[in-house]
């Protein structure tokens, strides 16, 4: 995480799970973000406490209301979501496609303008950087776990959020900004946590992980799909 300088970013789903982990990571490290921008549904409720807790004592951490995304294509953790029962699944996810995308070209001119104000040359997470989560579940190619779960819905929101990726990857290259897509590993949260397994990983073993690959990659990373080792998955 040493090579990761971040001046400002914007988290979304901060106020639970692997959101609020990134957030309390960006405050742990040895040169912390100036801003950290926090965005969560509901700022001042209950799910949001742990947040408004941390906001208090960093000044740095400015939340923010983000709209709610459509309940389409989520991952409910007590429903199977089977290929019959494919239609919208109540929501317990930080992302769905169609977010992503608008808040991306909402963000845009910033993610230029930070790209053109950082020196060097190539695309780095220290310059800007669109970092979608997604999951091994939305890969078309290996329908990671389909014996554990068929969650139709969920895996074709995440396939849907891996070919943004790559289309942010190739429309914002020119501009500095580099994209990446993520599967965070099993993982200790709501909805990772929903079954009856617990999850190998912590938040911060995913979170911390994740960090680390971010503080690495750079221009030939651009558009891929990894995990939260670095490790390149299939489409
Ligand atoms: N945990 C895992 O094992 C795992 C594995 C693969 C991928 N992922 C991905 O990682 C991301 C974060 O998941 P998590 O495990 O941290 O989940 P989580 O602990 O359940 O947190 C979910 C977050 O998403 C927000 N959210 C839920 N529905 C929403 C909606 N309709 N509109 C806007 N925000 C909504 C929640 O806000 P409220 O508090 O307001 O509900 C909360 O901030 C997700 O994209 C998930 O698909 C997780």
């Amino acid at each position: 995480m040493a090579g990761l300088c971040v001046r400002s970013v914007l988290v979304t789903g901060a106020n639970r799970g692997l959101g609020l982990g990134f957030v309390q990571h960006f405050l742990k490290m040895p040169n912390p973000p100036q801003w950290i921008f926090a965005g969560c549904r509901d700022p001042k409720g209950q799910r949001s406490q742990e947040l408004q807790n941390l906001a208090s004592k960093h000044p740095n951490i400015i939340i923010i209301p983000l709209g709610r995304c459509p309940e389409v294509g989520i991952l409910c953790p007590s429903s199977s979501g089977n290929v019959e029962g494919a239609a919208p699944l109540p929501c317990a996810t930080s992302m769905c496609a169609p977010v992503p995308s608008v808040s991306s070209q909402a963000f845009l001119p910033l993610l230029k303008k930070a790209a053109q104000g950082s020196p060097g040359s190539g695309l780095s997470c220290s310059k800007a950087a669109i970092v979608n989560m997604s999951s091994y579940a939305g890969s078309i190619e290996d329908v990671y776990v389909w014996e554990f779960g068929q969650v139709v819905s969920y895996r074709c929101s995440k396939a849907a959020l891996n070919m943004l990726t790559k289309c942010q990857s190739l429309a914002y290259k020119e501009h500095g900004i580099l994209c990446v897509t993520f599967h965070p590993g099993w993982v200790q949260t709501d909805m990772g946590g929903g079954g009856s397994f617990k999850p190998p990983l912590t938040v911060d073993d995913s979170v911390q992980g994740m960090l680390k690959v971010l503080s690495s990659i750079s221009e030939k990373d651009t558009g891929t799909f990894l995990d939260w080792e670095g490790k390149v998955l299939p489409w």
